[in-house]
């Protein structure tokens, strides 16, 4: 039995996935190509050569998922949409049937009692945007505007809170920096406008879905940044490494103004990409949410090689998931009271948007409810500390395909065969159900 956990009324429980991880069908409905359909193609890209051209074929599939997660109780579910469904190159007339899609799934959602909390990117971009410069061109940012439009005039009757981006950072490092994942360029400090482009398509669609009344989100991957010692140039490297990671995307949001990246040698306009007027669209009237995905907290040191100010230092003596990512549930505490203190009454209510572990095959997930109960506890702390947390969707509903590490590392409240498609829970999902089951009965009295 899951411990009573005290969290406000109203709390939020959901659970997250993303397009590419899950929905498969990529040549179906209309659909056009993405960057990551072509960068899965590239022998060597991702482990064992795997794509997510079937996933979890959650694209036929998804009355099955939506019956489970109304099998949890979940208040709110966020999924994303893909991009090439709705326009498969990225431009011009909308597909249709790809609208239709997603139409269905808002309306089954509602009907089962759960909120849909869409992302309108989630690392999908239409192969043919990456043709004229993917995010490194600023023309995206306007397509991205445009896209949205399209989503929210079908769907924005129905579902009130929209996430725009997730995980711009990833995004621009993984993709555009080492060229790990999608569109796979190694352009280290030259894909900075990538960061910019995308909080400017941030800027242009949040303006307007607030003139439709929606509610704006955007989920950033956040990391509590210690120096490895006290000695001045671990905390410098440290610093350098927080203006990066975290606030290269919460401060042009939350204060207007870019982070001092001097460090790196890089100009406050990021080499040119900032023109007049862009931080105030960026920064708009505020955002109504702000999405935090944790997963660890990073450790930083004085660099041991030029080219860049800071060098990653293990995490030691600390659980570790099947990813070898390091288990530290008050690093999520740490990172939600460090963002009160950091921008005090312009941060907005926060919502846990992912967090979550990979571990084996195995049903009985002990080690998933064990990380899940832990970063629970730190959510409470930091409650408790005056921090307005209104809801967490753990990561992820569905094992699923992992990016670069295809489907080897398993996220899931749900297991998947990914040979029969057969969906098994998970001791972890009768866990949640419990917990949100207490949870609510708790405030019905
Ligand atoms: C991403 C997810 C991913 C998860 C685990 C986040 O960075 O938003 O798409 O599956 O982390 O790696």
């Amino acid at each position: 039995m899951p411990k009573r956990l005290d969290l406000p009324a109203g709390f939020r429980w959901g659970a997250s996935t993303a397009a590419y991880q899950i929905e498969g069908a990529v040549e179906e409905g209309g659909r056009g190509p993405s960057i990551w359909d072509v960068f899965a193609a590239r022998p060597g890209a991702v482990r064992d050569g795997q794509t997510g051209a079937v996933a979890c074929d959650h694209y036929h599939r998804w009355p099955e998922d939506v019956a489970l997660m109304r099998g949890l109780g979940l208040d709110g579910y966020r999924f994303s949409i893909a991009w090439p469904r709705i326009q498969p190159t990225g431009a011009g007339p909308v597909n249709q049937e790809g609208l239709a899609f997603y139409d269905r799934l808002v309306d089954a959602l509602l009907e089962a009692g759960i909120t849909p909390l869409p992302t309108l990117f989630h690392w999908d971009l239409p192969q043919a945007l990456e043709e004229t410069g993917g995010w490194l061109d600023r023309d995206t940012a306007y397509r991205f505007a445009e896209y949205t439009a399209a989503v929210v005039d079908r769907l924005g009757d129905r579902v009130p809170a929209w996430i725009t981006l997730n995980e711009p950072f990833v995004h621009m490092v993984y993709g555009y920096a080492l060229g790990i994942h999608a569109p796979g360029r190694a352009l280290m400090l030259d894909a900075l406008p990538a960061a910019h482009h995308q909080l400017l398509g941030h800027g242009l669609a949040a303006a307007l879905m607030r003139e439709r009344g929606l509610e704006v989100l955007i989920a950033n991957n956040l990391t509590p940044v210690r120096a490895a010692s006290d000695a001045p140039a671990d905390l410098a490297a440290a610093e350098a490494y927080d203006a990066l990671h975290n606030r290269l995307f919460t401060d042009p949001l939350l204060l207007g103004r870019y982070p001092d990246l001097s460090a790196f040698g890089v100009s406050e306009d990021l080499g040119g990409a900032v023109r007049p007027g862009d931080l105030k669209l960026i920064a708009g009237p505020g955002l109504d949410g702000l999405g935090v995905n944790y997963y660890n907290p990073t450790r930083i040191a004085a660099p041991t090689d030029p080219g860049l100010p800071f060098a990653e230092a293990p995490i030691e003596d600390v659980p570790r998931t099947a990813f070898g990512w390091p288990v530290v549930p008050d690093g999520l505490r740490e990172l939600l009271t460090g963002l009160r203190t950091r921008y005090g009454a312009a941060l907005p209510p926060v919502t846990v948007t992912e967090n979550g572990c990979s571990y084996g095959e195995e049903l009985d997930d002990q080690e998933r409810i064990a990380y899940l109960d832990g970063h629970l506890r730190a959510v409470e702390a930091a409650v408790a500390e005056g921090v307005d947390v209104r809801g967490y969707f753990t990561w992820s509903l569905l094992d699923n395909f992992e990016w670069a590490e295809g489907l080897t590392q398993r996220f899931g409240l749900v297991h998947v065969d990914f040979t029969t498609q057969r969906r098994t829970p998970k001791a972890s999902y009768a866990w949640y159900r419990q917990l949100i089951a207490a949870h609510r009965a708790r405030q019905a009295r």
